[in-house]
């Protein structure tokens, strides 16, 4: 049975504080009946206030439906959606100290059939089932395949419906863009002017670090996340906020003339580290 949401599981809100202490620093500033995780964060109540800005563009009641949180950290999502009615909730990291803290924090709030995993976005695949909602949320910007882990996770684990966010920069405006790309302006040797438009799909490379971390890799722009969604097979029901996209899973473009999109480097053992 359940834990209910309210009380503080072993030995009060001391006890609680020196373990949330000893799993730290905490990405998730999470209310743990009382006691807060990151009560300093550097982007305020994150993601709680977040989430504020969007919830109501999903589903009140999710019904018993399964959901996939791809890099839950903390376990913030996995939480709401428990709240929200969902069944089966799966959150998967690659890293284990993010783990551990939300294990913690199911285990304190009572979500104690939440399941997490230690697996990466490369390796869905893994997990051999689709949900009813996938979470994609502030994972493709540290990807150094975005457009693969979106391949990937089209083809193994979204079954309905896909929550997405990501980092951007540059534009928010969305450019039309044709059906087919001329190599020239018509009647000139002039390359067409779309790339330079600001509103056309970019993904910004970050070759060195961005806010002090060397794993923000890209950024799109809105257009790109948008274009990026479309092409992995996903349509997009609302944006709710410039970087959140609610999503359907749709046809896969040019999937009749590719066959799967998705790719599986072979792995060659490991034979130390590469200089
Ligand atoms: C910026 S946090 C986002 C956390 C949460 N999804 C949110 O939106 O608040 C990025 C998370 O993705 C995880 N992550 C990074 N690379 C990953 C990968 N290849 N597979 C799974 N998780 C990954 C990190 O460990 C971290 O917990």
């Amino acid at each position: 049975m359940q834990q209910a949401e309210g009380s503080v599981a072993q030995g009060g809100a001391a006890d609680l504080r020196s373990r949330i202490d000893a799993l730290g620093p905490w990405f998730h500033n999470l209310d743990l009946n009382g006691v807060q995780t990151a009560p300093d964060h550097f982007l305020g109540d994150y993601p709680r206030a977040k989430f504020a800005s969007f919830a109501d563009a999903l589903p009140a009641d999710l019904a018993g439906g399964s959901v996939l949180d791809i890099g839950c950290n903390a376990g913030f999502y996995s939480v709401e959606m428990k709240r929200r009615g969902a069944g089966r909730v799966v959150g998967i990291d690659s890293d284990d100290r993010y783990l551990a803290q939300a294990r913690l924090a199911t285990e304190v709030l009572g979500f104690k059939d939440v399941e997490f995993r230690n697996l990466s976005v490369y390796d869905v695949g893994a997990l051999g089932e689709k949900f009813d909602l996938v979470i994609f949320m502030g994972v493709l910007y540290h990807l150094r395949h975005p457009l693969l882990a979106l391949d990937l996770i089209r083809e193994h684990v979204a079954g309905d419906r896909m929550l997405f966010q990501t980092m951007q920069q540059g534009s928010p405006d969305i450019a039309d863009v044709p059906e087919n790309h001329p190599f020239f302006e018509p009647g000139s040797f002039r390359k067409p002017a779309y790339f330079s438009e600001p509103g056309y799909p970019k993904m910004h490379f970050i070759e060195r670090k961005y806010a002090d971390d060397w794993t923000n890799w890209w950024a799109p722009n809105r257009a790109g996340s948008a274009a990026m969604l479309r092409a992995a097979g996903f349509e997009i029901e609302s944006n709710p906020e410039e970087e959140v996209f609610l999503c359907r899973v749709a046809p896969i473009p040019y999937h009749h003339l590719a066959g799967t999109m998705a790719v599986y480097p072979a792995k060659t053992p490991a034979k130390g580290d590469v200089a």
